[in-house]
């Protein structure tokens, strides 16, 4: 199938919160794919339950290459000319992203290029920062390093702790992400 910049995938591996926004949020975009590595994500049942296909399958103990191939395909199938990734927690080689290339974004919680990788909101905290927050970018194979597209600052509060800052980051999150899908598809 050719790819329609309009359809995309998105990829989970767990609660799939910012998937549900991106569901419910589409106007100029139909997502037509959730993926997932992890099998019992939930997401994926809730995604399934509102008629989009799902593909899983578990990539623990998989030649990341193999793995790659096998999500790549699935992608390739649907139709889907955009990825969007939210909260997939597995890195994928050079050859998928070579694959997909400049057609793949994702939700990162911290104000790139600050706290690239895991426990940003705990590194913000740690530092004493006044500010914290969330941004979309392009994925590329440096990881969080792609072109940043979108981001949106919180303020970071007297006896914050890391569930209450990831609490208001991520409710930016849900706000900002199916801005910037909607935007980045149309470019
Ligand atoms: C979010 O904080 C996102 O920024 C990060 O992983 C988390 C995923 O949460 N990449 P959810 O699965 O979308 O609820």
């Amino acid at each position: 199938m050719t790819p329609d910049p309009a359809k995309v995938a998105i990829l989970i591996s767990g609660r799939g919160s910012n998937m549900r926004r991106l569901i419910d949020a589409a106007d100029n975009y139909e997502v037509v794919l959730v993926a997932s590595n992890r099998p019992d994500a939930p997401g994926l049942d809730w995604a399934a339950e509102r008629g989009i296909a799902t593909w899983s399958e578990d990539s623990r103990g998989q030649d990341r290459a193999a793995f790659d191939d096998k999500l790549a395909v699935a992608i390739e199938t649907s139709g889907a000319g955009t990825i969007a990734l939210a909260g997939f927690m597995r890195i994928l080689g050079p050859d998928f992203i070579r694959r997909f290339e400049g057609r793949m974004l994702n939700i990162h919680p911290s104000l790139l290029p600050k706290y690239k990788g895991l426990d940003t909101h705990a590194r913000a905290l740690e530092a004493g920062d006044a500010v914290h927050g969330c941004s979309v970018h392009v994925v590329t194979e440096e990881l969080d390093a792609g072109e940043v597209v979108a981001q949106a600052e919180v303020p970071v509060k007297e006896g914050d702790t890391v569930s209450t800052l990831e609490a208001r980051v991520l409710a930016e999150e849900h706000r900002l992400y199916p801005a910037a899908l909607a935007r980045f598809v149309a470019r």
